[in-house]
């Protein structure tokens, strides 16, 4: 089914149309953050017996009228891999109401083989290496002058070639990568768990801050927060009617964006269906999303900055 275009979150007033006797669960992701409107979806599988799953991956400490995200649908799923606001290096957790479905995970879980410690060693490899790239002497000195040569030769590492790999990633056949969380990986998760309402604060005011200064641009699309909710901005994801120039645009000026990982799911082999029209939210969703830099270390100076090249773009018609 289509998302919603305001809250880019599942589309809940045609939600119905898609249930049949065979849906046996539904699983809602808040979507760059931002809760969907849970109450409403939780009535309409209450009513039919159909459990709820949340994905919380992009939404880890994000409330939904005062209650934590996670801790509404039979099952919530949160990821911590590398771009989430608590990462782990790979692995993720459950929240779980009914002690049934507790007790079966856990049997699955069971059956998991300890991490590989190769994968572990990979992904702190991995975690260190972007931070160490990004780190600003770093990335200054290094990481963007190189970028800026890719790009005189209309290379974009980061999103054509990563994505068009994890774009052939989502189009494998599905199968089970489940591997239990080493102890190390659980200690770095706990640490930044006890700090997740400072992080996501931090990440709130500065959207506040780019919405307050972006807001009278009228080709950018801003994301807000949907009502009732505190929503989490990992991610300040703009809508753009060509993302692409922009990204291209912002580099020269010094600002790395992100066209990001987000994939129309109705063009991947593992959810085709025969919808006529196709899903043109989702498809303009993914068209037209462009993140920019939103991260809890940046501040105000960093984030004017950021506002002020939109704002030169934008008088210069650059944003057309
Ligand atoms: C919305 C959403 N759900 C689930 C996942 C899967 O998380 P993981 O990579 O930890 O398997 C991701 C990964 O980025 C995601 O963006």
């Amino acid at each position: 089914m289509d998302v919603d275009p305001k809250t880019y979150n599942l589309d809940i007033d045609s939600i119905k149309r898609y249930i049949t006797p065979k849906t046996k669960a539904i699983i809602a992701t808040h979507l760059f953050g931002q809760p969907c409107d849970i109450d409403k979806l939780q009535k309409i599988c209450d009513e039919r017996d159909i459990r709820l799953i949340e994905d919380c991956a992009h939404s880890c400490g994000a409330e939904y009228k005062g209650k934590k995200v996670g801790s509404f649908g039979d099952i919530g799923l949160f990821s911590f891999s590398l771009p989430k606001n608590i990462t782990c290096f790979g692995g993720g957790m459950l929240t779980i109401k009914r002690p049934e479905i507790r007790d079966n995970v856990r049997k699955i879980q069971a059956s998991f083989p300890e991490g590989r410690k190769t994968k572990i060693v990979k992904g702190v490899l991995a975690g260190y290496m972007s931070h160490f790239f990004l780190s600003p002497k770093i990335f200054s000195f290094f990481s963007y002058p190189f970028l800026r040569i890719l790009d005189l030769f209309n290379v974009d590492i980061t999103d054509t070639i990563l994505n068009k790999e994890l774009e052939k990633f989502y189009n494998k056949d599905s199968e089970s990568s489940g591997g239990r969380l080493s102890n190390i990986q659980a200690k770095a998760g706990l640490l930044q768990l006890s700090r997740i309402d400072e992080v996501n604060d931090r990440l709130r005011n500065n959207a506040d801050f780019l919405s307050r200064h972006l807001k009278n641009i009228s080709r950018i699309h801003l994301p807000r927060a949907t009502a009732l909710s505190k929503g989490v901005f990992s991610y300040y994801r703009i809508l753009i009617d060509n993302p692409d120039r922009l990204k291209r645009l912002l580099l020269r000026e010094g600002v790395d964006s992100q066209r990001g990982n987000i994939i129309d799911c109705s063009k991947l082999k593992f959810f085709r269906t025969k919808e006529k029209d196709g899903y043109p939210n989702a498809e303009m969703l993914s068209n037209r999303g462009l993140e920019i830099p939103n991260n809890y270390l940046m501040k105000e100076t960093d984030l004017l900055t950021v506002c002020n090249i939109l704002k030169k773009l934008d008088r210069k018609g650059d944003l057309r």
